[in-house]
């Protein structure tokens, strides 16, 4: 096997499943072995692996794969893995631009995603960017300890209110809606929001918060819908990109765009790196030093674009935003039951919006799958809803 390292569980089961990293908790391979599963979990010390060394992985026998968003996941891959008798893929994320679909599809393999469990910790790691950026906290850390503080100043590090100005969203789907609640409830910010879709879930909280703070004698809060990403650009004192990175999202925020965005905007992207034109942004962080940003993703990950390392006006962090403890043990536990859920010939779940039976420690997981972006491609039945209801 090209030498890479991988650790067995239950070297007896009927189907092989390989994941190509260790995860976190140990949930997610009780999932596989309750069913059946040798699990086969590739140990090499090598941040990430390549087309060969999957392939290598697959082997001749292979019936489910768990994969990573780092990987690419196309024909050579999927057709490696259907002749080695496979019909399973899960991605450990719930974004898939890493893998080819209907190079899956078409080679009958089902491909899951890990949808719901990283809503929440994913906004909040956008919050944190949000108000590090806005506060300047990363560039005052380092002021600290470098020793540079002999006193306090009037103007000292001076950021932002966000308190009453307006949050601007691009994809108000689960993480960006969940993102606009935090920054609404927690620091009563106005939101005006672009999405092809509506949201009247948060239309309707907003409306009704206001309602709630006007009861209180406080300052209400609104919403507005815009009718494009360049109105939400104009407007909003903070704008965080939450849309999926397919080729309309592709280099969303350009040069040109960046110009309409306020002088000391703060803008933050926890979605795909390629959403952003990042030399375009690195040009306007230099020539604007009031404007900030806060960073989860890059174009060139895990590389950043040259100069933007040095710039004291952006926050840097490495693709953690789905990284809490519960999250990331969920995501894996998630992926498990993709491919233990195809394997085992179940339907897919119902209710894509409530994942919470499936990663319950102390109970069995609904005889389902939790997410496959191919069911209808490949014709899966979609579970009769039995089950949720009874859960
Ligand atoms: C993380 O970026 C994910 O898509 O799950």
């Amino acid at each position: 096997m090209a030498g890479l390292a991988v650790q067995i569980y239950n070297g007896g089961g009927v189907f092989r499943v390989v994941s190509t990293k260790p995860m976190p908790g140990t949930q997610w391979i009780r999932a596989l072995t309750n069913v059946g599963c040798r699990v086969e979990v590739c140990t090499e010390n090598k941040t990430i692996l390549s087309v060969e060394d999957i392939l290598a992985l697959i082997g001749s026998r292979c019936d489910g794969v768990i994969g990573q968003l780092t990987e690419d996941w196309g024909e050579t891959l999927f057709a490696a893995l259907k002749k080695a008798g496979g019909h399973a893929y899960s991605n450990m994320a719930v974004g898939y631009n890493n893998v080819d679909v209907n190079a899956a599809t078409r080679h009958g393999i089902a491909v899951g995603n890990t949808p719901g469990v990283l809503t929440e910790t994913t906004a909040e790691l956008a919050a944190a960017l949000t108000l590090s950026a806005a506060r300047r906290v990363v560039e005052a850390d380092d002021f600290m300890r470098a020793g540079k503080y002999e006193g306090w100043l009037p103007s000292l590090f001076v950021g932002n209110l966000l308190k009453g100005q307006t949050v601007g969203i691009i994809g108000a789907g689960r993480i960006g809606s969940a993102y606009a609640r935090m920054m609404i409830e927690g620091f009563k910010m106005n939101v005006i929001y672009y999405d092809l879709y509506q949201s009247t879930r948060l239309e309707k909280f907003v409306t009704a918060y206001g309602e709630f703070l006007k009861s209180q004698g406080e300052t209400p809060v609104y919403w507005r819908r815009a009718t494009s990403p360049e109105e939400v650009l104009k407007e909003a004192d903070v704008v965080s990109l939450h849309p999926i990175l397919d080729k309309t999202t592709y280099h969303l925020i350009n040069k040109e765009r960046l110009s309409l965005m306020k002088k000391d905007a703060v803008l933050v992207n926890a979605s795909r790196g390629p959403v952003i034109d990042e030399a375009a942004l690195v040009e306007h962080l230099k020539a604007n030093p009031m404007f900030r940003v806060g960073l989860d993703v890059f174009e060139d990950e895990p590389f950043m674009k040259p100069g933007l390392g040095e710039l004291p006006n952006a926050v840097v962090v490495p693709h953690i935003a789905s990284a809490s403890k519960w999250t990331r043990e969920g995501m894996a536990t998630l992926a498990a039951l993709n491919v233990a859920g195809k394997l085992k010939g179940y339907p897919l779940w119902s209710n894509p919006n409530n994942i919470m039976p499936f990663l319950d420690e102390h109970s069995r997981p609904p005889a389902a799958c939790p997410s496959i972006v191919n069911s209808k491609a490949l014709g899966l039945l979609v579970s009769d809803g039995k089950a949720e209801s009874k859960l």
